[in-house]
């Protein structure tokens, strides 16, 4: 039977699970949160830090390291364990890995009874949220992939930037794989509401070598952060 609270699993405390559940406890999306790691000690470390900084929350949120039998009645099992990339490594790269690590924590979560809803993080996620689908039994609505969400933030970033607008008002989406293969869908990207298309048109601030530069620069982010991003998040 699922919890009456709002509660949620995050398998993998990371840097991506970790960033995941302070930012659901930050924004009071639930009231228990569970951190499981193949690293106990991580996961017991994470969850202390966390509830240090609970006093200055809003909501009063339970933290703590577990077990997969709690995942029973979890709404969200959120699995991001897994290997990342090191500089120069594909995301298809990780696959052997962390296809395997994908299927164990699936059965393991899946032999507590669990029967809400599954997001998959660890990469490629495209493939591992397919394996999750398959090893689970879950229907598809039910297992759910980060897909390119991230890659979408990014080009937003990106086209901010470039143009030092705020972007927020910038609307465009990376669709396809999160990875080398991706694709950004310049026809329906719009900036303040003008297609971005129009803006190349005028041979003002854009140009068609540009967008190509940008798509680059979301599938391989730079290593080092700007003063040029950082102006706009500011103020
Ligand atoms: N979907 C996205 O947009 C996106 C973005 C960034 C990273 N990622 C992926 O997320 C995954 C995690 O990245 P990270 O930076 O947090 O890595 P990380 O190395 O910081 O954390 C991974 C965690 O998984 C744990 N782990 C490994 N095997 C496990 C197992 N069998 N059971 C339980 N826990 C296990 C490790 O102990 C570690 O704490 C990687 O595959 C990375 O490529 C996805």
């Amino acid at each position: 039977m699922k919890s009456t609270s709002r509660k949620v699993v995050v398998v993998g405390t990371g840097f991506v699970g970790t960033s995941i559940a302070y930012s659901m406890i930050n924004q009071g999306l639930i009231n228990e949160l569970v951190l499981i790691d193949v690293n106990r000690d991580k996961a017991e470390g994470e969850a202390l830090d966390l509830l240090d900084g609970m006093s200055w929350g809003q909501e009063n949120i339970k933290v703590w390291a577990g077990e997969y039998s709690e995942c029973k009645d979890a709404d969200i099992v959120v699995i991001t364990a897994g290997i990342n990339q090191k500089p120069g490594q594909t995301r298809l790269e990780l696959i052997d890995v962390n296809a395997e690590i994908m299927a164990s924590v699936t059965k393991q979560v899946m032999a507590s009874g669990f029967d809400g809803v599954l997001v998959i993080a660890s990469n490629p996620v495209d493939v591992l949220t397919y394996q999750a689908w398959r090893v689970s039994g879950l229907s598809a609505n039910r297992v759910v992939g980060t897909g390119t969400t991230l890659d979408t933030t990014r080009l937003r970033k990106e086209v901010a930037a470039k143009l030092a607008i705020d972007p927020r008002n910038i609307h465009g989406y990376i669709i396809g794989e999160h990875g080398d293969s991706e694709v950004a869908v310049w026809s329906h990207t719009t900036i303040g509401g003008q297609p971005i298309v129009e803006l190349i048109k005028q041979k003002d601030r854009l140009t068609v070598a540009d967008l190509a530069v940008l798509s680059e620069r979301v599938k391989m982010p730079p290593m080092k952060s700007s003063i040029e991003n950082k102006q706009l998040f500011t103020g």
